[in-house]
């Protein structure tokens, strides 16, 4: 259900933020506020994501398609968050297509028709682009060798989850399951806020090709994005 747009509430103390809508989503409550200049997603009482950066979010589609043998490529972004991986995306020359996995319908509201249109200025509308809504293990399940590059950023990270049941795309059967839905030559892209020995381990277990690229963060410890290539 959703809350009125432009009410002034103030999150737990924080008087510097102002709460513009507060929904219950498909995770748990959904909040979008607005400090300064910056907008923030908050998901069940978990940062998800804000305006103020968004260059490892470009990153992660830039060397995932970059990786990729394909030209066009289809190019999968899960989820969409505030659109910074999207807009990247469609700024490559190389992506024909660009299917979004969003499981939250109201971040995709957000970008039709609310504050987040500010940033992705229609982006979600483009012809290039089809967002599914839903669960994006669901997509990857139905779309086998359908993507060229697949740019996964649902959570924090592999070990920082937004949702305890998207541990399942982290896991060996995870990646297996992203490794069907790429076609031969294709790469996927994983992004955190920070590194993972357990999870680059077993992402080397499933892909012979892995990098790891690190972006400095004034939080301290690096955003880190992995790019797996399938073979051709
Ligand atoms: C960290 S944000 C993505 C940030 C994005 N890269 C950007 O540039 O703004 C995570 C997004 O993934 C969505 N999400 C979380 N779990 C998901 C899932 N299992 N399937 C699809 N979307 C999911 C969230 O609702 C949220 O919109």
């Amino acid at each position: 259900m959703a809350g009125a747009l432009g009410t002034a509430a103030v999150e737990n103390g924080d008087v510097s933020a102002e709460v513009l809508q507060r929904v219950r989503g498909v995770a748990g409550e959904l909040v979008l506020r607005r400090e300064g200049d910056v907008l923030q997603v908050i998901s069940d009482g978990v940062f998800l994501m804000d305006t103020r950066d968004g260059r490892s979010e470009r990153l992660l589609v830039r060397e995932t398609v970059a990786a990729s043998a394909a030209a066009p490529a289809r190019v999968l972004v899960g989820g969409l968050g505030v659109g910074f991986s999207l807009l990247e995306a469609l700024s490559l020359p190389d992506v024909g297509e660009v299917v979004v996995s969003e499981l939250e319908p109201q971040v995709v509201r957000w970008h039709t028709d609310g504050p987040l249109r500010e940033i992705t200025r229609g982006a979600v509308e483009d012809a290039r682009v089809r967002v599914v809504l839903g669960d994006v293990r669901d997509l990857l399940a139905a779309s086998a060798g359908g993507f060229d590059a697949i740019c996964l950023d649902t959570d924090n990270g592999p070990d920082w989850l937004v949702r305890s049941t998207n541990s399942a795309l982290y896991d060996a059967d995870g990646i297996a399951l992203a490794a069907r839905a790429l076609a031969p030559g294709g790469a996927l892209g994983v992004w955190s806020a920070g590194r993972s020995a357990a999870y680059e381990q077993r992402l080397r277990a499933g892909f012979a090709t892995v990098a790891r690229h690190e972006t400095e963060v004034a939080r301290g410890e690096p955003d880190v994005v992995w790019v797996a290539r399938s073979p051709r």
